[in-house]
């Protein structure tokens, strides 16, 4: 995540909006802000570095980047993200795109691969920046932040499931045209959308696989904002004829979400390692239902049970020093963030430095990209400087 967030109190107060609006009513406390020098290819790498930390480079067959605020409209971000990383030549590196369920089409794309290749593995990195109009409906809606996953064979967090339900239809709830900075979005029209993918997604998903709500341990839904995932769970309790869900069960899976914001295509993996991080009892064995939403629309339904031993694999320590090392900005402080342009012109540029993650856009020149290794440490490689091939 970025180092830096608004607390969603002080904008309420600079938008001259009630902050229970915010807090209660969109279910959200504070929300993740990049610095210039932090972008999808900073954070995506810096989270797929630590993903990396005890795998062999060597099995990674494919790195799959999925992102709905890319940088490029030609080149992959994968492609930096497997220079800064020093990943093999012959691993193969692309980018995915369906808004926030790119990372899920990923998801089941590597399963694929890896039931192919069994010895190989593929590392996903999901990661956005999630901005819409400043002082618009969706503003507090905002964040940022990244995810990696290494799909295996011997999988040490989480085994899915083989059965998905899916849903697919052109309706135009959000978007961004190609010329504009800033998300376009029919928000209250979203929610709906929204919850009809969800229906339609899980009714597939229980036809095939003969489970019904009761089957699942614990629920993750992909989360614009908290409330959202409150929403969906309640309806698909209502569904199967619950009329109170446990809403308790739901509660750890939204606490990072709620304090990081909206990150699109990990927002959904960030709930689950919310969720795998925050409940004090032991998951182990334990089904949980998965709700991937990508505006524009596309859904899916699907599920996995909690491996034996998954806490060996979480690294609440690191997520907690993030948190607490992170800085309040001011909103003033804030929409200056938010107003830092690139140059468009290919002039020489240096982006101030603000980032302490380990990799930093650096700045611009002759319209490529300059990213640097900020870690220090002996066997790393220092000041890598990644130009964009022409
Ligand atoms: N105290 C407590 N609650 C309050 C309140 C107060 N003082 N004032 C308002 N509320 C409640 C409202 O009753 C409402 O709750 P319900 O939805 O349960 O009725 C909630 O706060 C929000 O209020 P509004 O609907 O009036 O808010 P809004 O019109 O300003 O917009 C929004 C809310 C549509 C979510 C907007 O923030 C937005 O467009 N966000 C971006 C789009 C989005 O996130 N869509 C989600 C589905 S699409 C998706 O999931 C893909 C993705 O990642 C983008």
């Amino acid at each position: 995540m970025p180092r830096y967030f608004v607390d969603l109190a002080d904008l309420a107060e600079a938008r001259g909006v009630d902050a229970r609006k915010f807090s209660v009513g969109i279910g959200q406390e504070k929300m993740g802000v990049p610095p210039p020098d932090e972008d999808v290819v900073t954070m995506g790498a810096s989270a797929a570095r630590e993903a990396l930390e005890q795998v062999d480079q060597d099995k990674i067959d494919t790195l799959m980047f999925a992102t709905e605020s890319g940088i490029d409209q030609s080149k992959a971000a994968a492609i930096y993200v497997h220079h800064l990383l020093g990943l093999p030549r012959n691993c193969k590196s692309f980018e995915i795109k369906q808004a926030c369920c790119g990372s899920t089409a990923a998801l089941q794309m590597a399963l694929a691969l890896v039931a192919q290749k069994p010895d190989r593995k593929v590392l996903i990195v999901a990661s956005d920046v999630a901005r819409y109009g400043l002082n618009s409906s969706g503003e507090p809606t905002q964040g940022a932040g990244a995810v990696a996953l290494v799909i295996s064979a011997q999988p040490r967090v989480m085994t899915l499931d083989p059965e998905w339900g899916a849903y697919t239809e052109d309706v135009m709830d959000f978007w961004r045209p190609n010329y504009m900075d800033e998300a376009v979005v029919d928000g209250k029209f979203s929610i709906k959308v929204y919850l009809k993918a969800l229906t339609e997604s899980w009714a597939q998903y229980a036809r095939e696989s003969g489970r019904t709500f009761a089957d699942h341990d614990r629920f993750c839904y992909h989360l614009p904002f908290t409330r959202m995932g409150e929403k969906a769970h309640q309806q698909l309790a209502k569904l199967a004829g619950v009329t109170e869900p446990d809403m308790s069960l739901l509660a750890p899976g939204l606490h990072y979400n709620r304090i990081i914001g909206n990150s699109y295509t990990a927002s959904l993996y960030i709930g689950l390692i919310s969720m795998l991080e925050n409940t004090a009892a032991d998951l182990s064995g334990q089904r949980v239902g998965l709700f991937s939403y990508g505006s524009g629309c596309m859904a899916a339904y699907f599920s996995g049970v909690v491996s034996a031993g998954y806490r060996h694999a979480l690294r609440m320590d690191r997520m907690q020093t993030q948190f607490e090392t992170r800085q309040a900005l001011t909103v003033a402080e804030y929409e200056t963030f938010y107003q830092h342009a690139l140059p468009r012109d290919g002039q020489r540029y240096k982006t101030p430095h603000h980032t302490t993650g380990p990799f930093r856009l650096s700045g611009m020149e002759s319209h490529k990209r300059l990213y640097e290794s900020t870690v220090t440490a002996a066997a790393e490689p220092t000041n890598i400087q990644v130009a964009a091939a022409g």
